[in-house]
């Protein structure tokens, strides 16, 4: 097939296969939470937010916005929690949304640990129990923004914006997919076709678990349709001060390609 799909606005998952993939991943997730507690802990105590796999500080990677007090934001995806933190003590009044209560344990003592509460409610990103236009700002730093199929959280991020409101979100760059092997790190040559590219089951040691990937042309379409405009794309190179790897790309692919991608979008249309 060539040129614009034409029916790519269908969610391509039935119910019971999206049930399943929330429920891979919970268990996953709550799986992988003990190993989570310590860097949510470190960056609830950071004052600057630090983004992505390279640990960039919000000075040479402006992922929130900076006129944030008042705005109500919604973390979609929060794990522990600490983007809503950050932005909390920015004067902002987060509830955050994840699927995993044994992350949101720890985003509770971490809320206790520092003082600062604000909602946190077990649940799906992609069908959340918030009312219509109750927020200012969705977030998602690779929570729905990976874990959730985008036919399905993109228009529930839409439903629950106001018109104006803001959709940020920071996901693995498209090209680091597709060169990303089934275990080790990612290699300069393209390892599976990136049309076609949605679900990834990816089998690790770890356990089990399902992340999304749209490539740029399908995304932009679906955020189009949803109701949003995308006011900036951030394609993130690894700093040269960068620690040397990571477990699935090194330093220096990073420095030759998009690692991460931070979307800007805004909501424009009811979608
Ligand atoms: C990598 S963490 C993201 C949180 C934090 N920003 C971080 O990087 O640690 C991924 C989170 O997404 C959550 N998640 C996975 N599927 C979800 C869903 N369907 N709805 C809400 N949260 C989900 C997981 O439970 C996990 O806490």
């Amino acid at each position: 097939m060539t040129g614009i799909p034409e029916d790519d606005a269908a969610p391509p998952e039935d119910d019971a296969t999206t049930v399943a993939h929330t429920a891979t991943n919970r268990e996953y997730w709550d799986g992988m939470a003990d190993g989570y507690a310590e860097p949510g802990r470190q960056r609830w105590a950071a004052d600057e937010p630090i983004w992505g796999i390279w640990d960039l500080p919000q000075s040479r990677l402006p992922v929130l916005p900076g006129d944030v007090a008042g705005l109500a934001t919604v973390e979609l995806g929060c794990g522990t929690a600490y983007v809503s933190a950050w932005l909390a003590r920015r004067g902002a009044r987060p509830v955050g949304i994840d699927n995993s209560p044994r992350q949101l344990a720890t985003a509770r003592e971490l809320q206790d640990l520092h003082g600062l509460a604000f909602p946190l409610h077990l649940g799906d990103a992609e069908t959340t129990p918030f009312a219509d236009a109750a927020f200012d700002l969705a977030i998602s730093e690779y929570g729905a923004s990976i874990w959730c199929d985008p036919y399905r959280w993109i228009p529930e991020a839409a439903r629950l914006l106001r018109p104006g409101g803001r959709l940020v979100f920071i996901r693995n760059a498209t090209l680091l997919m597709l060169c990303e092997p089934e275990t080790g790190v990612a290699t300069d040559r393209l390892l599976r076709a990136q049309f076609g590219l949605h679900r990834l089951e990816w089998d690790d040691p770890e356990g089990r678990c399902v992340e999304f990937h749209l490539p740029h042309g399908e995304l932009i379409r679906l955020l189009g349709r949803s109701g949003f405009v995308v006011e900036d794309l951030i394609e993130v190179q690894a700093p040269d001060d960068a620690p040397s790897g990571h477990p699935y790309v090194t330093a220096d692919w990073g420095r030759h390609w998009p690692t991460e991608e931070v979307w800007f979008t805004r909501r424009v249309t009811t979608g």
